[in-house]
């Protein structure tokens, strides 16, 4: 029997059943009833709680709510029009197939609730006619098609169906029909594109209304007769679309406004300078567009503004804020824009800014002094700002009581990392310079800041050994070192480092709107993210000039995600311990001197999605089964290995052998004893090989 079999047997059993229990006491409708079943079998999948214990009663199944209680219902006067059926709530059920057009029919039904569901196809015209529906959720679906151009809600307070393949354009009708009551509009995260809608600027009541996330075209002069006239919005969403032109000074009008994010979109021109009109504007998100010109004054002196986000747009001149009227603003991102002048020296008479971006803009000069009493300041990303002087900026911004997280990558061309023994980062619990061709050595002073859990200073001049203090780090479960020149033994600390084996790495962040680091790796294409646990727990040591062996004991390190040893002059074997770190993701190891061979007992890395061991000196049979049927050629090159596409281990006993052990005449013996024991034993001598062969 096919699962469509299945299916078709149990709708029949169904029915069969409804029609059974529909001759004892029915308590609800019987319309409502039909429409109920309907509902069920046009889905390919069986309702909890309606199929087994089927009641006559719908009012009593799962999800179903009746115009009076159900429990006063039995006993009762069992009059059949009494019941009817005013809300289907079943969210997050794993409901899939169509949705039935029947449930048109359940005319008195004021809240429809089937977000997070399974349900395709297109959605039934008959739903936008249900004059009593006050509330439809049909978010998070796979509903595609476009959506029925004749609305007729009369009732409707709630409208979201957001998440969805819905396409074509979006309804303005929807406004016309005397949707009145109208206060939440979600159609986010679509495929409608087309025009907004001026029809929307009717829906007069709207207060939250969200298009993000669709292909929306127009200018602002369309949206202006539109949802410009909104006057009661409090948050309004129309980022990720393909809106352009200049942005209206109309947006004025909309005086009720709390949230409002027009990101990441095609407006152009400067901002309107209409902010003292919008007086309970708290976010203002307005990244990656075409701004220019300034910041306007009305915005720069707004006492309400706490989250202000214009990052990536081709803002000019200085920074001007008017930090004694921005008494509310907490969060500054202007990032990626085309400011020069000095850093604004009055930033820490902002009273409670404590999350600073001004990355990626042409700043002369220095850090200000001032910003040595910018005690609220937590976060601040000042990369690729054109400083100088890494000695005075860290001087000054170590007097920043409250500051755990400081970026200062691509600055300081060249500069000397500072030795001064009298710096203090105490608090600090991310630092990231990268990228600095910064020379010396790791400081001293840095094992003051105990509480590291983040520590980048890759692709810098860095020599000398690594710390072995780095070991007492016991927050740290992200260390970057590579691209330097760091010389001698990875310090055997670093595999005590407790928050990489038992940690629970307690991160209280806030959460940003918006990206706090940039990584920035070989190709120096970045790499955003927006929390600290977004980063995967690792160890990145490549590109150096280290020797010695890689330390059995990182098995204990249970929780790295990525370990990356590549380009370095590690020798010695590959510990078959490694298996026991099992959330190992990557492993790189390729360009050194490793030797012996790839231990088997990795194949029990099932997390394992990037392995090297390119270039050194293993050889052997490579081990199969788990991850490493995944791993391609390359993965082991440049050795004496055997079992990959380009050296298939030889499967008679002559000629094959001598061939592809011939291109090597180092550890010859060896290598014949290892391959031909695997050869006659299996995978399973392995394990015991390193003894082996040297006792052979
Ligand atoms: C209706 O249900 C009640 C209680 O469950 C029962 O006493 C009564 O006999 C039922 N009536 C019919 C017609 O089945
Ligand atoms: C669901 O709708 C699609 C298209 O509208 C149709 O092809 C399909 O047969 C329907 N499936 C069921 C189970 O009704
Ligand atoms: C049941 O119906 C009768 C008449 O139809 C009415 O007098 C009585 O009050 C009703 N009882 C309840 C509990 O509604
Ligand atoms: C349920 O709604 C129907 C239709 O509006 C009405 O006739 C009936 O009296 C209502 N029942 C209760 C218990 O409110
Ligand atoms: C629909 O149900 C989901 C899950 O319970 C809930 O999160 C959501 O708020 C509901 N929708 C409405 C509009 O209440
Ligand atoms: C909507 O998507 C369907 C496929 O799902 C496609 O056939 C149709 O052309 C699309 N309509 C528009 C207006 O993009
Ligand atoms: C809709 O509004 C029109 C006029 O604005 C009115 O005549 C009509 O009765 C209303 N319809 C409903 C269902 O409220
Ligand atoms: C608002 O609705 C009325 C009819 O109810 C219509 O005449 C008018 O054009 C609509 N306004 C917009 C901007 O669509
Ligand atoms: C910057 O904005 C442009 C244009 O809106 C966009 O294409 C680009 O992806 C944005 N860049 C970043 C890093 O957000
Ligand atoms: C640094 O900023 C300059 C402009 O200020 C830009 O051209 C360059 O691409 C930036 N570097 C990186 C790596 O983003
Ligand atoms: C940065 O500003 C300096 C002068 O202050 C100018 O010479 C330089 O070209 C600017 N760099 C960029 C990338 O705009
Ligand atoms: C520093 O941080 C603490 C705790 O996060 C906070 O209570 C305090 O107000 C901050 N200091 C300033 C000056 O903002």
């Amino acid at each position: 029997m096919g699962v469509q079999d299945f299916w078709v047997v149990t709708v029949i059993g169904f029915c069969f059943q409804a029609q059974i229990l529909s001759s004892q006491n029915l308590t609800c409708n019987p319309n409502d009833m039909k429409a109920l079943e309907d509902f069920t079998s046009s889905l390919i999948t069986v309702i909890d709680g309606w199929g087994s214990s089927f009641s006559s009663d719908c009012c009593k199944w799962e999800g179903i709510t009746c115009n009076s209680s159900s429990s006063l219902g039995i006993g009762l006067n069992n009059s059949i029009d009494t019941f009817r059926v005013v809300k289907l709530e079943l969210p997050s059920k794993r409901l899939a197939g169509n949705l039935s057009a029947s449930l048109g029919t359940l005319d008195q039904l004021r809240t429809l609730n089937l977000s997070h569901n399974l349900l395709m196809h297109s959605l039934p015209t008959s739903l936008f006619h249900l004059q009593n529906l006050e509330l439809l959720d049909l978010s998070s679906n796979d509903f595609s098609g476009p959506i029925p151009v004749d609305i007729e809600l009369p009732s409707i307070q709630f409208l979201d169906i957001s998440q969805n393949l819905l396409n074509g354009s979006l309804p303005g009708s929807i406004c016309d029909k005397n949707s009145t009551q109208l206060w939440v509009l979600n159609m986010a995260a679509n495929y409608f594109s087309g025009n907004l809608p001026q029809g929307f600027g009717n829906c007069t009541s709207l207060e939250d209304l969200d298009l993000s996330t669709n292909y929306l075209t127009g200018t602002s002069n369309g949206i202006s007769k539109g949802i410009f006239r909104l006057r009661k919005l409090t948050r309004l969403s129309i980022h990720d679309n393909m809106l352009s032109g200049e942005l209206s000074e109309e947006i004025g009008n909309l005086i009720n406004l709390v949230r409002l994010d027009i990101s990441t979109n095609g407006f152009s021109g400067t901002i309107p300078d209409v902010f003292h009109s919008l007086g309970r504007l708290q976010n203002f998100v307005a990244h990656s567009n075409r701004f220019g010109g300034r910041i306007p004054p009305s915005l720069s002196s707004s006492s309400t503004i706490t989250l202000l986000n214009l990052k990536n747009n081709s803002l000019q001149g200085t920074i001007d804020l008017d930090c004694s009227a921005m008494t509310s603003l907490t969060s500054l991102d202007l990032g990626s824009n085309r400011f020069d002048g000095p850093i604004p020296s009055n930033l820490p008479s902002c009273q409670h800014l404590n999350t600073v971006n001004l990355a990626r803009n042409n700043f002369t000069g220095e850090i200000p002094e001032s910003f040595k009493s910018f005690h609220s300041l937590s976060y601040i990303s000042l990369s690729n700002c054109s400083l100088s002087n890494i000695s005075s900026v860290l001087q000054i911004l170590q007097q920043c009581q409250n500051l755990t997280t400081l970026v200062l990558t691509l600055n300081f061309r060249g500069e000397q990392f500072p030795a001064d023994p009298t710096l203090q980062f105490e608090k600090l619990k991310i630092l990231i310079i990268a990228n600095c061709r910064l020379t010396g050595v790791i400081p001293q002073w840095l094992s003051t800041s105990s509480r590291l859990q983040l520590l980048d200073i890759s692709w810098n001049h860095l020599e000398g050994t690594i710390p072995v203090w780095f070991g007492n780090f016991s927050s740290l479960f992200y260390l970057d070192v590579s691209n330097n020149s760091f010389t001698g033994e990875i310090p055997r600390s670093l595999t005590g480092l407790p928050s990489l084996i038992n940690g629970r790495i307690s991160i209280e962040e806030p959460s940003y709107d918006f990206p706090l680091f940039m990584k920035w790796n070989v190709s120096a294409s970045a790499l955003q993210y927006n929390q600290v646990w977004s980063f995967r727990p690792t160890l990145d040591f490549s590109n150096n000039n280290l020797n010695g062996p890689i330390w059995p004991d990182f098995r204990k390190l249970r929780l790295l995600h990525v370990l990356d040893l590549k380009y370095n002059r590690l020798s010695g074997p590959i510990p078959s311990s490694l298996s026991e770190m099992v959330s190992l993701e990557t492993l790189d190891l390729a360009h050194n001197d490793l030797s012996g061979i790839i231990p088997p007992s990795l194949v029990k890395l099932s997390f394992l999605s990037k392995f090297s061991v390119a270039d050194n000196e293993l050889y052997g049979v490579i081990p199969t089964g788990g991850q490493f049927l995944t791993f391609s050629s390359s993965s082991f090159e440049g050795n004496n290995l055997c079992g990959y596409d380009a050296a298939p281990c030889p499967s008679g006993q002559d000629g094959p052998l001598r061939t592809w052990f011939g291109k090597s005449s180092k550890d010859y013996t060896g290598v014949i004893a290892g391959v031909c024991v695997g050869f006659v034993f299996g995978i399973a001598c392995f394990i015991g090989i390193d003894r082996y062969v040297w006792t052979f």
